[in-house]
């Protein structure tokens, strides 16, 4: 038996990966190409979530597609034309480049048809994820590769059972932007047992400062919800409307308990942030790092 796994606690080894969004805050860039393939520096946004996943242990990738999603599986496939042209160039480096992409995980592709909200995109993961935790990332929300957060929350889920979310602190005019959940402590600093959750709450009906960001460990339940789960705000099945009744009977399908993260997060489908990520990313660079950031210094001192 694999270390971490027993029989009524299996060891999780799949991770979902929603990307069939419209990305309508960033158009008209993606208006033929998915807003997860934008690079962030020099590798689509996409690639960081799957690395991420990966580096979590977890390597068996679904994704959720729809229409003009098609770059998404190129990019995790091989380019023999490519990877031949540089076999012949001698370009190791580049080639290397090229193939790591394709060598990373086991991905899979399902379409997710009309995008009817985050909540009918994970239900779409049901027949391939059948009755095992899983997790989620959204395939917009970037985690700095240097602050491990989903390693926690399996941990965190392997602790406790049930399922898992990531939170973040925001300011109080940022909640009505998130998810929100109302919390009570543990004994574990950074773990939380969440007791209720609210979509995009206005701030003076939010219950907290803790907003949901874009990690999930769930449990099989949630599909038994999803499946019932009415279109709520925007018209859209809510990922939040059914995690909070997963909070609100324990019975049902264990605890849900959060993450509290304080480490780097983008949201990629927002231009200011993903100007942000590309920036800072790029600044600490060992290749790149070193000019840009004596370019930017000079820009911002003698230009803004
Ligand atoms: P967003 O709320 O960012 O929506 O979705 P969006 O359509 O992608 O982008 P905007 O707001 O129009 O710019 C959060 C995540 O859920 C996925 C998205 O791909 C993104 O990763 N999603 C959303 C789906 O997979 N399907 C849906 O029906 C909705």
């Amino acid at each position: 038996m694999v270390a971490g796994m027993t029989e009524s606690h299996p060891r999780i080894s799949k991770a979902v990966i929603p990307a069939a969004g419209l990305g309508t805050r960033f158009l008209p860039a993606t208006k033929a190409t998915p807003k997860e393939m934008l690079p962030v520096v020099d590798k689509p946004a996409i690639q960081y979530v799957v690395e991420e996943a990966v580096s979590a242990g977890l390597d068996d990738v679904l994704m959720i597609t729809g229409r003009n999603k098609r770059p998404l599986e190129d990019h995790f496939d091989r380019n023999y034309e490519l990877e031949s042209a540089l076999q012949k160039k001698g370009d190791a480096g580049r080639l290397a480049k090229v193939q790591e992409s394709s060598d990373l995980a086991t991905m899979h592709y399902v379409r997710q048809g009309d995008p009817r909200g985050l909540g009918h995109a994970v239900l779409c993961a049901a027949p391939h994820v059948g009755h095992e935790p899983f997790a989620v990332l959204l395939g917009d929300d970037l985690i700095d590769p240097r602050d491990p957060l989903l390693a926690r929350m399996v941990e965190v889920q392997e602790q406790h059972g049930g399922s898992v979310i990531a939170l973040m602190e925001v300011a109080p005019e940022q909640i009505h932007l998130y998810g929100c959940a109302a919390v009570e402590t543990t004994v574990d600093s950074d773990v939380v047992k969440i007791t209720d959750l609210v979509e995009k709450p206005a701030a003076q009906d939010a219950p907290s400062n803790y907003a949901i960001i874009g990690r999930y460990v769930l449990d099989p339940h949630i599909f038994d919800i999803l499946r019932k789960t009415e279109p709520g705000r925007g018209g859209e099945i809510q990922l939040t409307d059914a995690l909070q009744q997963l909070a609100a009977d324990e019975k049902v399908g264990g605890p849900v308990h959060g993450v509290v993260f304080k480490g780097r997060r983008y949201d990629t489908g927002d231009r200011g942030d993903y100007l942000r990520a590309i920036v800072r990313l790029a600044c600490e660079r060992e290749d790149l790092g070193p000019e840009f950031r004596t370019w930017l210094r000079s820009y911002v001192t003698e230009e803004m």
